[in-house]
């Protein structure tokens, strides 16, 4: 078992040693074997090939996923799922903002050497899990919205990784404590990001230096936290190894499995499907959000833990909030909200008709009491700008 504040201790001998050579790359940020083979090719930990097994995982589990659904939906009353699925629209979207300036404050703080301020990150962590403890999906709602272009993305992918980390862990069934300690690491988990770091902004494919250097922002974030001494060393841990892989090429450390802590599991595939969901500078093409779950589902117990991208996709859905279907009304829906245990079922909001014309007035439906409608397939963004 590799013990946390043994790598910490060495990590910061090292930091200390290597003062002045900060050109110098440690053995564990050298690109991996696959990088090298495929140079380009990395994005958020996503290396790795899809392979025949995998692609049969995916397969047997949509078909598992399909025995959960209901032989007889109960006749639930829409206007209640709508307003537990929305709840008192504008409180998530103050949690929402106000995670986004703590976050700012988190960042700027590390830039410049201070101490953040623990309580604020506390609290908003608390009202995080709240929101979610009870029922709303509101934030993952907001969560799933493109960014807007004033805001620096670095910022937007703390806020977005640490909300789903939280749903996550609901679906894990955490406690209150356990799920505001992941989305701490959630928030935190790029902080080492935020000093020297400012080439990730450009609109172009990293140098190999620069790669180097980026496979170094875990370490600097688990210090950075170690010294504020005031986390846990699970969310410390969860910070150092959010990209690490169960196969053992993640990064920095090259652990692998169960010497991965669960936190870590979590935060790292909320960070990779929030990675392929939104742009960054270097790339414009964003995975939907049905496409992120099939290419995650690939590489399902290759890369990520199954039972923690189980819990993504019972908290996402099959076909996740924000995300664009046609039902076999032939009618064009987006996807509103999910229903718990029911992935193949979520909550519509219907924008064409079946000759795909724009509603004046879009309205909701919910496939859990509708047995006699059905999703028929994804439908892309790009298909509805032609409409
Ligand atoms: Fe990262």
């Amino acid at each position: 078992m590799v013990r946390i504040s043994d790598i910490l201790k060495k990590l910061k001998q090292e930091q200390e040693a290597s003062k002045g050579e900060e050109s110098k790359a440690p053995p564990s940020q050298q690109p991996s074997k696959l990088e090298k083979e495929n140079p380009g090719s990395k994005e958020k930990g996503m290396e790795g090939e899809k392979g025949g097994e995998a692609a049969k995982d995916h397969i047997t589990f949509i078909e598992a996923m399909k025995h959960n659904e209901p032989e007889k939906p109960s006749k639930a009353n829409i206007h209640e799922i709508v307003k537990k699925a929305i709840p008192e629209k504008g409180e998530g979207q103050n949690i929402y903002n106000e995670t986004i300036e703590c976050c700012k404050k988190m960042a700027a703080g590390y830039a410049e050497d201070r101490e953040t301020e623990k309580d604020m990150i506390v609290d908003i962590a608390g009202r995080i899990s709240d929101h979610i403890l009870l029922g709303g999906q509101e934030l993952l709602s907001l969560a799933a919205e493109p960014y807007p272009d004033e805001e620096d993305f670095r910022i937007l992918d703390l806020v977005d990784t640490g909300i789903i980390a939280g749903y996550i862990s609901s679906s894990l069934n955490y406690n209150k404590s356990k799920l505001m300690e992941v989305v701490m690491t959630g928030l935190f988990h790029d902080v080492g990001m935020f000093k020297d770091f400012d080439f990730v902004k450009e609109a172009r494919k990293l140098t190999v230096e620069e790669l180097h250097q980026m496979r170094g922002h875990p370490e600097k974030g688990a210090l950075y936290l170690q010294g504020l001494a005031a986390f846990s060393e699970e969310v410390i841990e969860g910070v150092l190894y959010h990209h690490e892989r169960i196969n053992g090429e993640g990064y920095p450390q090259g652990v692998s499995n169960d010497d991965i802590s669960e936190y870590a599991k979590i935060v790292a595939i909320a960070d990779v499907y929030e990675a392929m969901t939104h742009k960054r500078p270097h790339k414009d093409k964003t995975s939907s959000p049905s496409d992120a779950i099939k290419e995650l589902i690939s590489f399902n117990q290759v890369l990520f833990n199954p039972r923690v991208l189980k819990a993504l996709i019972e908290t996402v859905g099959i076909y996740p909030i924000g995300s664009w279907v046609e039902i076999n009304s032939g009618e064009i829906c987006r996807v509103l909200a999910t229903n718990e245990g029911f992935p193949l079922r979520p909550v519509l909001s219907v924008a064409f008709d079946g000759n795909r014309k724009r509603l004046d007035e879009m309205r909701t439906i919910d496939l859990k009491s509708k047995p006699s409608l059905y999703i028929k397939r994804p439908v892309e963004e790009s298909e509805l700008k032609k409409q």
